[in-house]
């Protein structure tokens, strides 16, 4: 257990680090940019039959401009599974957000035990990008990555 919190602790430092880093640079070039002329998918779904979380009908309502230093697409979505000793459910989602952003970390950050959050997030950078379940390749495999690491910091 501590080493799952060290090991949370950490990764959570690592974005903050890296977040200094890119601020630092924002800061510098922020008056040479171009304008914002980015375009995303911005909404949030709380259940999975929203129309938000599934992007193939009409959804022109849900387009917006981005603003200012906010020049990504992103799409963030929280989801869950419980397991006891015998068996793990299927993934369940129970919060989706698109939006415009400044800042964009893709992975996702898992926390734990026997009711296991999962909070994915992935980012993209081209007008109406971000239309993806956010439930991809890229997702399973951090997941798995993540999962890895914390089993091998349980069993050292
Ligand atoms: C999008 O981001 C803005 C700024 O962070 C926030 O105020 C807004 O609530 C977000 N929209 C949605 C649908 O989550
Ligand atoms: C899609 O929805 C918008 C408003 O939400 C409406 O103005 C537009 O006509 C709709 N388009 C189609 C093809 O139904
Ligand atoms: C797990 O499986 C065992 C053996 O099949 C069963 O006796 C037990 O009740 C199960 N536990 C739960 C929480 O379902």
């Amino acid at each position: 257990m501590r080493c799952l919190m060290v090991l949370s602790l950490s990764l959570f430092l690592q974005e903050g680090q890296s977040d200094l880093l890119r601020d630092s640079v924002h800061v510098t070039s922020a008056a040479a940019r171009p304008n914002n002329e980015l375009w995303c998918y911005k909404c949030l779904a709380e259940v999975p039959e929203d129309k938000c979380a599934d992007l193939r009908h009409n959804n022109s309502a849900l387009i917006h401009k981005c603003h200012n230093d906010r020049r990504m697409c992103m799409v963030k979505r929280f989801s869950f599974t419980t397991s006891n000793e015998n068996a793990t459910t299927a993934l369940k989602m129970w919060a989706l957000e698109r939006n415009c952003t400044k800042h964009c970390e893709p992975g996702c950050i898992v926390i734990g035990e026997r009711t296991k959050l999962y909070a994915c997030t992935s980012c993209c950078t081209t007008s109406l990008c971000n239309y993806g379940s956010g439930a991809n390749g890229q997702f399973f495999n951090n997941v798995v990555i993540l999962v890895g690491f914390i089993s091998l910091s349980l069993y050292l």
